[in-house]
């Protein structure tokens, strides 16, 4: 008995992985078999995201999909650049990917973000495989472009399938060092008990076939339930990012994971002082065949349907915050809407102590990921904020009593200037990185000093 506008959304596949291990052209690389399949149009353009219908991933892998199988529409991937952390696709309860695809470069195996992003994986349970890639660069690797797997590795002499093994092996090795059964993923009868491990070009296109056959296997067989929507429903998405855009002034790019936005919504955005309300002006997408990363020429459409990316032009939206709710209120009481997002903001809100470090995040999810990774090492946090470090950052922590708590860490997030002079002034500590763990040990290695 489901609802009457009943629909099965897309899923969210979120692609992470570290820098230049081949996110951004594995993309490239599905939106290019796709125009070859003929299916160009069919593939569309989001922000941030690339919609795959069912019907494309079925042209790319050929024998491996039959459509019959599957009711879900498609994939809905996601891009994240290796320097932004995956943690900003969070949503209420969890994280906003529905499943996920690890990129390891086979020639560099786990570096500190595929490493960070396993542990992310780990504390939200997201499902995920690992597409081992760059299969093409193992010394006199044979191409066949587009090729299943299995094929393409039965054609390599003895000593490339040998060293591609290798390779193969080290990934499956480091997983299970991070606590991960793995294994090639044919091998893989349970891929929630095991992480299966396709072998993929994205250079070539070899294993392709294989990985969006696993990926919308693995999403029908798990995740179908999860996917019943009220299509008609007002929409809820979580915010990407925050972007000032000519002629529009601040914007913000969401994923919608329900219902509909339309341009003559008020919606509700997670802000840093408080709930924003708002109407929205445009609903904007990428136009046709625009490269995704320059976002540079909109289109504006009319109504957008979940699962999708877009970039919402509304007044007010300077102060919204990367990872924070966005609902749209259409016919209920605008307070109602507003007390759901206070009550999801509140949910990732970081506990405070009155003596400690001062945390600074670019998203919500990071900042709450950075709560954690305190938690675990008894970092006390005087203070947690979305935003780069500003100068009344300094002014708090340098009252701190401790020396070892007069310090800022920072998450992915500039200093300011003024706020770097004052540091310095102040004699407050200043950590930043990109990498969590990183940013947690040298803290630690700083405190380890002015114990010694
Ligand atoms: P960030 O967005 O910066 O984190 O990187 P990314 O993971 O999106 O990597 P990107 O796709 O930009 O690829 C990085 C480099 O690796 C580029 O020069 C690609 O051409 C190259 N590359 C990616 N995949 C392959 C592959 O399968 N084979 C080969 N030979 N090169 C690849
Ligand atoms: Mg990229």
């Amino acid at each position: 008995d489901s609802p009457e506008n009943a629909s099965l959304r897309t899923p969210i596949v979120a692609v992470l992985g570290h820098v230049d291990h081949g996110k951004t052209s594995l993309l490239d690389q599905i939106r290019g078999s796709a125009v070859i399949e003929g299916e160009a149009g069919a593939i569309t353009q989001h922000i941030g995201a690339t919609a795959v219908p069912l019907d494309v991933i079925s042209a790319i892998a050929g024998d491996l999909v039959d459509p019959d199988d599957f009711d879900l529409p498609g994939l809905l991937f996601i891009d994240t650049p290796g320097h932004h952390s995956f943690t900003t696709l969070r949503s209420r309860g969890g994280n906003l990917a529905d499943i996920a695809i690890l990129v390891v470069d086979v020639n560099d195996g786990f570096q500190p973000q595929t490493i960070e992003a396993l542990d992310i994986l780990q504390r939200s349970q997201t499902p995920f495989i690992v597409a081992a890639n760059k299969i093409d660069t193992v010394p006199g690797w044979n191409p066949t472009d587009d090729a299943p797997i299995k094929p393409t590795y039965d054609k390599q002499s003895d000593r490339v399938r040998g060293d591609l093994d290798e390779r193969l092996y080290e990934i499956i090795g480091e997983l299970s060092d991070e606590g991960f059964s793995a294994d090639l993923y044919w091998r893989v009868q349970h891929f929630q008990r095991n992480i299966g491990v396709v072998p993929v070009s994205a250079m070539t296109g070899e294993g392709v076939p294989d990985l969006l056959t696993v990926m919308m296997g693995l999403s029908q067989r798990y995740m179908r339930e999860e996917m019943e929507i009220d299509v008609a429903g007002p929409g809820v998405g979580t915010v990407l990012e925050v972007k000032d855009e000519k002629g529009f002034g601040a914007t913000v790019d969401i994923v919608l994971y329900d219902g509909t936005i339309r341009t003559d919504d008020t919606i509700v955005v997670g802000g840093t002082t408080e709930p924003i309300v708002t109407d929205v002006r445009a609903l904007l997408q990428p136009r046709p065949l625009a490269e995704i990363r320059t976002e540079s020429r909109f289109e504006r459409v009319e109504q957008v349907d979940a699962a999708a990316g877009i970039k919402v032009a509304a007044p007010d939206l300077a102060d919204a915050m990367a990872g924070a709710p966005v609902r749209v209120v259409r016919d209920r009481d605008i307070d109602d809407v507003i007390e759901e997002v206070e009550a999801e903001l509140a949910e990732i809100a970081v506990e405070t102590e009155e003596q400690g470090v001062v945390v600074k995040a670019d998203t919500l999810g990071s900042l709450e990921a950075m709560a954690d990774a305190c938690g675990e090492a008894e970092i006390p946090i005087v203070r947690a904020e979305v935003g780069d470090v500003a100068p009344r950052d300094i002014s708090v922590a340098s009252t701190a009593e401790d020396t070892k708590q007069q310090v800022i860490l920072g998450f992915n997030v500039d200093v300011l200037d003024d706020a770097a002079e004052r540091a310095e002034i102040d004699d407050v500590r200043l950590f930043t990185d990109d990498v969590i763990y990183q940013l947690v040990e040298g803290y630690e290695d700083f405190v380890e000093e002015l114990e010694r």
